[in-house]
């Protein structure tokens, strides 16, 4: 079945009262305390799961219920992965994953574009555990060789990244991490599964923020992990040693949100690739960082790895605009929200700051990030135009 048909159709059991004779949906399952027929099914439960196999019911809800599965089945099945855990947030998503890998004396290697607050957890969380982060650009491709260090256990990967867009050469950084035996975790969240497979292309686990395009409607924080078979004993140890669980609720909206997200991201992209257009035609913007561009940087990569983009883009502006007309720009706006997150039903446009959370070699001062919604392109536009005649008003830009 094609991408968009599995979308539809995966995470509906028949078993669970959804499909042929029952609801399109399946029913939305919450609890704790699971009961067992006797002691001899407890005590099977028991064993089946102290063996690592998840597959059969659950001795407790911190497991997870028939709900979390059909999301996380569903997950599973899209990253063509071994196993999908929920975890409370895209971030938890990231940290997890790289915790149950790592441990004292170890480094991590991690792109100078990554999500700051991944970067944060790296170079403060886990250097108190006596854990190095080490940096790399993300464009290294093969040249990872040059960071990568006898301790180095773990190559993080987020592509493209969030803020800077540059997309990474997925293969060859899994290629060279796995020659040395270290594990790949890729920060999937701006592909999403239907657009791109990091396990086939040799990465070891792909994490995802729910929260953005698979939720879509800003109204969910969730996180998930899909891994391959090798690494999922350590990630099912460490999740299961933290008891980090999810609400089923959660879950059951997350599943929901899969249902659309084909056509979500179609419209998304549209709407980017119009609103992109209009602002290559204005003076002040110098670039437009989108890999799906053909003369954006990571546009060759993207096109062999990817199929598909979203759409959320970053502009970068003439740095020589002043702090207050960019802020008189952007606070004026009436469609497009300040709001940090991407990928809901609403346009939102912040102002980025890669120079604070990267490394000096991405010298961006007046960069913003673009998530374009679902509103009627031509109102995004007008709200666009608006804001560029503040932000050419100058240093203190004008009143709408
Ligand atoms: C690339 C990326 N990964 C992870 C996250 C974290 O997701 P959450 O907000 O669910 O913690 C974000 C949030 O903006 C993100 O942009």
């Amino acid at each position: 079945m094609k991408p968009a048909t599995r979308l539809v159709s995966l995470g509906r059991e028949p078993s669970d009262g959804s499909g042929p004779g029952g609801f399109v949906n399946p029913p939305l399952q919450r609890g704790s305390t699971v009961l067992h027929t006797s002691v001899a099914d407890m005590r099977e439960r028991v064993r089946r799961a102290m063996s690592g196999d998840d597959s059969g019911p659950v001795t407790y809800g911190i497991h997870g219920t028939p709900t979390h599965r059909a999301f996380l089945d569903a997950m599973t099945a899209l990253e063509g992965g071994h196993q999908s855990w929920a975890l409370p947030s895209g971030l938890s998503a990231c940290t997890t994953a790289i915790q149950a890998f790592v441990q004292q004396g170890d480094q991590v290697l991690v792109p100078d574009s990554v999500y700051g607050p991944t970067r944060a957890f790296c170079s403060g969380t886990l250097s108190r555990w006596g854990i190095q982060a080490g940096y790399y650009p993300p464009d290294c491709g093969a040249r990872i060789e040059e960071y990568i260090q006898p301790n180095t256990r773990l190559l993080f990967l987020e592509s493209p990244g969030s803020l800077t867009f540059e997309v990474q050469d997925v293969p060859a950084l899994a290629a060279a991490a796995r020659r040395r035996g270290i594990v790949t975790v890729i920060d999937n969240t701006w592909a999403t599964p239907l657009y791109f497979r990091p396990l086939d292309h040799g990465v070891d686990v792909s994490v995802h923020a729910v929260t953005k395009y698979i939720g879509g409607h800003a109204d969910l924080l969730l996180g998930t992990i899909t891994s391959n078979a090798a690494c999922a004993p350590a990630l099912r140890a460490l999740i299961r040693a933290l008891g980090l669980t999810t609400s089923p609720d959660d879950c059951w909206m997350a599943l929901r949100g899969l249902r659309t997200l084909d056509a979500r991201l179609q419209r998304h992209r549209a709407t980017a690739e119009r609103l992109i257009a209009w602002l290559q035609q204005q003076p002040e913007v110098h670039a437009v960082l989108y890999p799906a561009l053909p003369q954006d940087p990571g546009h060759a990569l993207w096109q062999r790895d990817f199929s598909g983009a979203s759409g959320v883009f970053g502009v970068v502006l003439d740095p020589a605009i002043t702090a207050g007309a960019l802020q008189a720009c952007i606070d004026g706006l009436r469609l497009f929200g300040r709001g940090y997150s991407w990928g809901g039903f609403e346009s939102l446009l912040i102002p980025s700051y890669p120079e604070r959370d990267h490394a000096p070699r991405l010298p961006l001062t007046r960069l913003i990030r673009i998530s374009a919604g679902m509103e009627d392109p031509d109102d995004l536009i007008a709200d666009l135009l608006a804001g560029f005649t503040r932000l050419r008003a100058g240093p203190g830009g004008v009143p709408a």
